[in-house]
């Protein structure tokens, strides 16, 4: 047993934790203090409650460790000055790499345990913020010497040393709201998600300003890695009361803001809703969990080299189509979306059309064949897409189990753009 997610025990549990009975037992309600606007990292004087207001008794040693890669040290650099302003020592470290490979976390851990800050800032991507989390643990736990093996059951006793805060510098995947972080076992080419409830940061900044750069390939990945981790986050059975209003806001947002920060970057408005939106997305999925978009997107992703929030986004569709058969909660996305339907089954009809038209419009393609995927490829590779779609732990939230062979359906369907009908 090489991660956590493959333990029996995890794996017997995780149903009975959907179970409204038992789900009645403990529901914990985890998000991070939020701080949101152009005007979060101010360096002079300011009227009113301030950011550092918020942050600076919590951290009584003054050191922040300031955790980013080489594109977002630009905007890092503008945490640097608020903090020092406010009396921080601060010191950067900008080696973070794409995918947050473990060896880099462990370099980053070095540099934080060299460092001893009792804050520690991630500001970038979700692969920087997510190696800062994982780093942290290093750093408060020397005695973990496995990241691979933190189950959320164990107890992590984080903040003894330092606190965490997020800054985000794109709009899309939410981990500065959520307890997760996805780290990539470049040994065996595998992602491990760690998901743990003490792993929420403390502090989530969002400065919309900082996304602006994003060009309109990248707005639109992460804009519909936002929409699928809301739409998981309203059908799957681990949602409640809390997560599921959060998740329909995040979508009607994604609708109503991602054209226009898709087609023009510097619409700050659109800009900040989205930044908003993947917020409030990561706070419902956080807690509610995401499905068969990640499951079979993490796979896509990662057979084809291809940018997770375009996979992930891509299966929403068959997503939809596929747990119908189980669930109709997708009749509250129609509601909150105004398509009207008289039945579930109409409902899912006219979404499933709404959501393909809105993919259209940004330009995302909607079957692989569009994806530029070739048949010979895709054939050749079905195996290890089949097995790794149907090994990921985000499946265990999924409202219906998906079985190796209905995984191979779904990719074939997908293949060709056809409706899931089984
Ligand atoms: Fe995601």
């Amino acid at each position: 047993m090489a991660y956590w997610f493959e333990n029996p025990t995890l794996k017997a549990l995780a149903p009975l934790a959907l179970s409204t009975s038992i789900k009645g037992l403990t529901t914990i309600f985890n998000t991070p203090k939020m701080f949101i606007g152009s005007n979060v990292f101010p360096e002079g004087p300011v009227v009113g409650p301030s950011t550092m207001d918020s942050i600076g008794p919590r951290c009584p040693q003054k050191r922040a460790f300031i955790v980013t890669d080489d594109f977002s040290k630009r905007f890092a650099i503008k945490a640097v000055r608020f903090l020092e302003s406010g009396g921080f020592t601060v010191q950067m470290w900008a080696g973070c790499q794409p995918e947050a490979p473990i060896e880099v976390v462990m370099e980053c851990a070095q540099a934080i345990k060299a460092f001893e800050p009792d804050l520690i800032m991630s500001v970038g991507g979700g692969s920087v913020m997510d190696s800062a989390k994982a780093a942290w643990i290093l750093y408060e736990r020397p005695d973990i010497a496995d990241l691979r093996m933190i189950s959320p059951l164990d107890k992590l006793n984080l903040r003894k040393k330092a606190l965490m805060a997020a800054v985000p510098t794109t709009a899309g995947t939410g981990s500065e709201c959520t307890g997760v972080a996805v780290l990539h076992d470049t040994a065996v080419h595998r992602k491990i998600p760690i998901t743990h409830d003490e792993l929420v940061p403390d502090f989530a900044i969002l400065v919309p300003e900082f996304t602006l750069t994003m060009p309109p390939n990248l707005t639109v990945g992460t804009g519909l890695d936002v929409l699928a981790h809301a739409m998981d986050a309203v059908t799957t059975p681990a949602g409640n009361e809390l997560t599921t209003p959060l998740a329909l806001s995040a979508i009607e947002m994604v609708f109503q803001w991602l054209p226009r920060a898709y087609k023009n970057g510097q619409d700050r408005e659109a800009r900040h809703r989205m930044l908003l939106a993947a917020s409030i997305a990561g706070v419902a999925f956080g807690m509610g969990g995401v499905h068969l978009t990640h499951g079979l997107g993490h796979s896509l992703g990662a057979v084809f080299n291809l940018h997770h929030g375009l996979a992930c986004g891509f299966f929403i569709p068959q997503t939809l189509q596929f747990c119908s058969t189980i669930t109709d909660k997708h009749l509250l996305i129609c509601k909150a979306l105004d398509i009207p339907a008289k039945d579930a089954g109409e409902g899912l009809s006219k979404l499933v059309t709404h959501v393909r038209s809105f993919m259209a419009s940004l330009g995302v393609p909607l079957t692989l064949k569009d994806m530029g995927i070739l048949k010979e490829d895709f054939e050749a590779k079905m195996d290890r897409l089949v097995q790794y779609a149907y090994e990921d732990v985000d499946n265990y939230l999924s409202p219906r189990p998906i079985a190796a062979a209905q995984c191979s359906q779904v990719f074939q369907y997908a293949y060709d753009g056809r409706d899931i009908d089984f």
